[in-house]
């Protein structure tokens, strides 16, 4: 179940490392001394392992100062974003990032704010900008629903054995931290947005993942608010 899904992941990042790292033997002496302290600050080792895949070519100043002139309106700085609408991006896994960002500009994952700004970045930018954001603290969350959030909390740790629901902690871990790079991190995103990606994804709205899809499908609203709020206030 997991191989095609590294498979994909496997020609995506081979799909970067090739335009950069193809013809130019000569700008790699350069390039791994540059990335070197900027991989060494990296908080999390799981990220420095993602940031150094595409050759060291990724700019992460670069990608602050992209940032800081269009995403940070909605995203907020260092991409903690204060608005429930507008997704946390801090800390999240940089391959992530990038994947998201390709298929708001395809269209695959469709969303009429982020086509539009999606597709005024090249492949470098994404790269870059996901480089930065994945190295940003982020703020925590908060539950609010006592009484939903601990049938949050049994279905993010256990799942639903009897409709065949896995636990979402299989794949985006105990704590939401997600395992890089397949697996987003979801800890302490805002409940009104993750409820709203998994409705999207329940109903086809967002198409970008079968897994998800699947697992969205067995999930009712009460259900998917209680998740959210649990995944809140996961730290
Ligand atoms: C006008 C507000 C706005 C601006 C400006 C904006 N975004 Fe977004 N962004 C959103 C919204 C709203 C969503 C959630 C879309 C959805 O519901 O699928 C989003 C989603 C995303 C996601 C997906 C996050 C996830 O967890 O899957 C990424 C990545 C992202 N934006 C990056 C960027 C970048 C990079 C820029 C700047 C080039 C940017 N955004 C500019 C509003 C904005
Ligand atoms: C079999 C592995 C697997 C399981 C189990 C799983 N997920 Fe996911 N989930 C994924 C993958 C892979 C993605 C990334 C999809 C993409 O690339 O766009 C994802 C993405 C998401 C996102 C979108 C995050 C964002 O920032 O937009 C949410 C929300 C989510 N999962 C919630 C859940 C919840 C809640 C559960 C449990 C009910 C769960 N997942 C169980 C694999 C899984």
């Amino acid at each position: 179940m997991k191989s095609p899904a590294s498979l994909l992941l496997a020609a995506a990042l081979a799909l970067f490392a090739l335009p950069s790292g193809a013809q130019q033997p000569a700008a790699s002496a350069a390039a791994p001394a540059a990335s070197a302290p900027a991989a060494a600050a990296e908080p999390a080792p799981a990220h420095a392992a993602v940031a150094a895949a595409p050759n060291g070519k990724v700019d992460p100043a670069a990608g602050e100062a992209k940032f800081g002139t269009v995403c940070v309106a909605c995203h907020g700085q260092g991409g903690n974003s204060g608005t429930a609408a507008n997704p946390k991006l801090s800390a999240q896994h940089p391959a992530y990032i990038v994947k998201q960002l390709q298929e708001f500009k395809s269209g695959k994952r469709p969303n009429p704010i982020m086509q539009g700004f999606a597709s005024q970045l090249t492949d470098g930018d994404m790269k870059n900008i996901a480089a930065y954001v994945g190295a940003q603290k982020a703020s925590p969350g908060f539950a609010k629903d006592k009484e939903l959030v601990s049938l949050g909390e049994k279905i993010y740790r256990g799942g639903v054995q009897s409709r065949q629901l896995p636990a979402c902690a299989g794949c985006h871990s105990p704590n939401g931290a997600g395992i890089p790079a397949q697996y987003p991190r979801l800890s302490g995103q805002h409940s009104d947005y993750t409820a709203g990606q998994l409705v999207a994804f329940r109903d086809g709205v967002r198409k970008n993942s079968a897994q998800m899809a699947q697992i969205a499908a067995k999930l009712n609203d009460r259900e998917i608010r209680a998740v959210a709020d649990y995944i809140a206030g996961l730290r």
